[in-house]
Parts: structure tokens; sequence; C-alpha cells
């Protein structure tokens, strides 16, 4: 698919983000653990979201999806899902759940966005400490479960934030057996699917911090549950007004983004805090310097936006990625627009640059929305291939790019490859 974006546009107006991709991935991955009907709301329309719900409804999960809301029940579970998951990353949580509730679970290894190697050894090692014993043979994953130890501690050698959340998903239903993890990732969509599950009856103690603890239950109650406001596309656009000196109010959003709104503040940007909006006025930010890292430190999902922030600065700026190994992927395509920034191993230098349109390529989903737009402030038009690749994670995004002053026009659907 191929996307035309007008470029000379001011980023402003208001727009309202929906809810969390982050959060909804993993709570729908965790609706293979219910045994009475739940209701969810919030869950965003995107591709993600799409890929995720076959999945459960192949492990036998029975999902009604309208307006953002998911009723869901569980009729007859089965843990092997064959042709699907190798598209998102988050698939691999369905893999000890499925093993606790069903004894067998298999799956395809997960794939998601090209931004690292990416591998599963947290989310392995955890799941054998829980009783769970893992085969893997080529593309699958297998892993059967007969019981678990009564007292088990899991320390995480780095806080993953996928791990964080499978361990605890195949803790929850382990009557008898209480786990321990520690160093865990905090990240608020880690604290949403740990509300959600203390909701449902699941007894967690200690989500948010880096301790967490499970009392395994025999079963979980209905629930009917909304999950948070997706702080990293409102961070997206919160950047994009910074960058063109627009006037930007951003509904849906609490304070899971406070840490990175300070941190803009410090450096120059004028935001206004809401009970449930930020507003942005036109601000001079000064060159910056940040590293990224597991929460409460800048996220990483929200690190190629920031170079477009860098190009409006008054001075230099250096970002350090230290989370994923290749996520520099928006440099190239920022360089065709005549922006001056270079990578030096996993840090990025950037001075202040005018960009022009050029011809761009999207390679994974927050890449191509930095280089969305960066291609609405530059001088003159872009084309971008590969535009679908931000479906997977902005819901609705072609009419929220038109509330914020943003003109863009899908131009060839790619037909399919027969
Ligand atoms: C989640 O990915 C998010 N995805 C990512 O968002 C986000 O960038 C990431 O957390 C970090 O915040 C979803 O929630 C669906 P990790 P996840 O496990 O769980 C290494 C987006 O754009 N690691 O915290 O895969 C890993 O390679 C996406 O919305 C291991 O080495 O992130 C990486 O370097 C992109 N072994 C680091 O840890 C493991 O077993 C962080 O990964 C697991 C992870």
């Amino acid at each position: 698919m191929k996307a035309k974006i007008r470029g000379n546009s001011k980023i402003e107006g208001e727009v309202s983000v929906g809810g969390a991709k982050n959060s909804a991935l993993p709570v729908l991955a965790s609706l293979t653990l219910i045994s009475k009907e739940v209701l969810i709301e919030k869950i965003p329309d995107i591709s993600d979201v799409a890929e995720m719900i076959s999945m459960i409804r192949a492990a036998g999960v029975s999902v009604n999806f309208t307006k953002n809301k998911v009723t869901a029940r569980v009729s007859n579970l089965n843990g092997e899902i064959k042709d699907l998951g190798s598209k998102i990353r988050a698939s691999i949580l369905l893999l000890g759940p499925l093993a606790v509730r069903t004894g067998r679970s298999r799956i395809l290894y997960p794939g998601g966005c090209q931004i690292g190697e990416r591998p599963i050894d947290i989310h392995l090692e955890g799941l054998r400490k829980l009783g769970i014993d893992i085969k893997e043979e080529g593309d699958f994953i297998e892993a059967n479960f007969v019981k678990s130890p009564r007292n088990v501690k899991i320390e995480m050698r780095f806080p993953s934030v996928g791990a964080t959340e499978h361990l605890m998903m195949t803790s929850v239903l382990l009557k008898g057996t209480t786990v321990e993890i520690s160093n865990c990732a905090r990240e608020p969509e880690v604290v949403d699917l740990g509300r959600f599950l203390i909701s449902m009856g699941a007894r967690i103690s200690g989500i948010g911090t880096d301790r967490i603890r499970i009392d395994g239950v025999e079963n979980l109650d209905s629930t009917i549950y909304s999950i948070i406001g997706d702080r990293i596309e409102a961070g997206t656009y919160m950047i994009g007004a910074l960058s063109t000196g627009g006037t930007l109010k951003i509904n849906g959003i609490g304070n899971e983004i406070d840490n990175v709104v300070n941190f803009l503040k410090k450096i120059g940007s004028k935001i206004e805090v809401l009970p449930n909006s930020l507003v942005i006025y036109p601000s001079n930010v000064k060159g910056f310097h940040f590293m990224t890292g597991p929460y409460p430190e800048f996220p990483t999902d929200l690190q190629p936006q920031m170079a477009l922030l860098g190009f409006s600065s008054e001075g230099p700026s250096e970002i350090v990625e230290r989370v994923f190994e290749s996520r520099f992927k928006h440099v190239e395509e920022l360089k065709k627009m005549g922006a001056d920034i270079s990578v030096d191993g996993n840090k990025i230098n950037i001075k202040p640059s005018k960009l022009h349109g050029a011809m761009l390529v999207g390679n994974d989903l927050r890449e191509t929305a930095t280089i969305t737009f960066a291609a609405a402030m530059a001088d003159g038009p872009s084309e971008i291939d590969k535009f679908e690749i931000i479906f997977r994670g902005y819901e609705n995004l072609l009419e929220k790019l038109k509330d914020m002053g943003i003109f863009a026009e899908i131009i060839q659907i790619d037909r399919e490859v027969s």
C-alpha cells in the first residue's frame, strides 16, 4: 500500500487516542484463562488486535468485537494454534496459559517489528520454573504441563514487558502455588493487565513494582473492564505537534504518559496536563539528550519519533537506544529527506534540519509513524510505501491525521498475491 502525504503542515487541532495496543494484546491473550463471560472496553480496532482475536478464537474463545467492546466466553479450549501468530510478538503470551488450561499448547514462533533479535529465553526460562516442559521444534514451540511446584521464585535477567505479562498470566490459575517474580517490568500496560486479572479474582500483589507475587486460584470470575489510553499513540501526536509548532489537544490519555511529559517540559515544551487530556502549545525546545530504558525511563516506542523534535530544536541532540539493538531503520529514511542525522553504535546524533519531501518506505510500526509525521512537516509532498504497517497500531489513522491538519491519501493498494 502506498500513501501520499502533503507536506508543509502544522500538526494542530484536537484528536482522541484509543485504548492502548500494548494493553489490549496481553488482555486479549489472557481471555484463554476465563471461565465466565467478560466485557472489555476501549479495545482498539487495529490489525494487531485483529490478529490476536483470530488466535484466541482458534484456541476456542468465542469473541464478539464491535465498537471497541469485546465480549468473550470460553467454549472448549484447544492448545494448538496452527497457522497464526507469526505476525505479532504478543502471540507468545498464549503458550503458558493454554498449557495450564489444556495440558499442552503448540504455537508458531512469535513475529513482530524487526527492531532486534527479540529472543524469548526469559519467557521460556520462567515457564520451565513453573513446571512447564518446553520443546522447540522448527517454527513451533510446544509446552506441556502436569503440575507446578508449591513455591516458585523467578528472577528475570531483564525487566521484559512480555515475559512479565506471560509469567503473571500463566501463574494466576496455579491453585496451591505461590509465584514470586522479581526484576519485573513496571510499564503501565503491565499494570493494566494485572488490574484486569485482579478484577476477575486473581490474587496478585506488587503490580507496578519490580516484585510481583501471585497466589494461584481455582478459576476466574466475570468482569467488566476498560483498558488505559494508548500513551505511545498520544506521545507520537504530542511530538508531532511540538516539532511543527502547532497547538494540539489530545484527549483520552491519563497520567500513564507523565514521565514523557515531564522530560519534554524539562527541555522547553509547553504542555498543559488536564485530567484526561493534554494540550500542546508552540514551544522553543532546546537540544536534548536521553537514553531509552524500561519504565519509568524514556519509552523506546517513542525513540524514533523524537528525531523529529531534534530537527526543530535550537541545538544538537543525542539519543541512546538501550532496549532494542536495531531500532534505527527510520534514520536512513529521514536522511532521504535531507535530515542531518547519524547513528554511531546505539547512539543517534541529530542536528536541526529542514526536511524536504521524498519517496519513503515503512519498515516497522513506530518508524512508519515517524516518517509519516516527518512527511507532514517536510517542504513538499512525500510518498510512503508499505504504509499499511501503521494500521497495526494507530486506530482510525487517516481520520485522525485529518483532525491534526495532516493530509494523507492512499494512492495504491497492493493486489493480493494470488
Ligand atoms: C513490548 O515488547 C512491546 N510490545 C513493545 O512495543 C515495546 O517496545 C517493548 O515491550 C519494550 O517496552 C507489546 O507489548 C506487544 P521486552 P516485548 O520483552 O515484550 C529482550 C510497539 O511498537 N528480551 O520488554 O517484546 C528483547 O529482545 C512494540 O508497540 C530478551 O532478550 O519487549 C529486547 O531487547 C515494539 N529475552 C528487550 O528484552 C526475552 O525473553 C525488551 O523486550 C524477552 C525480551
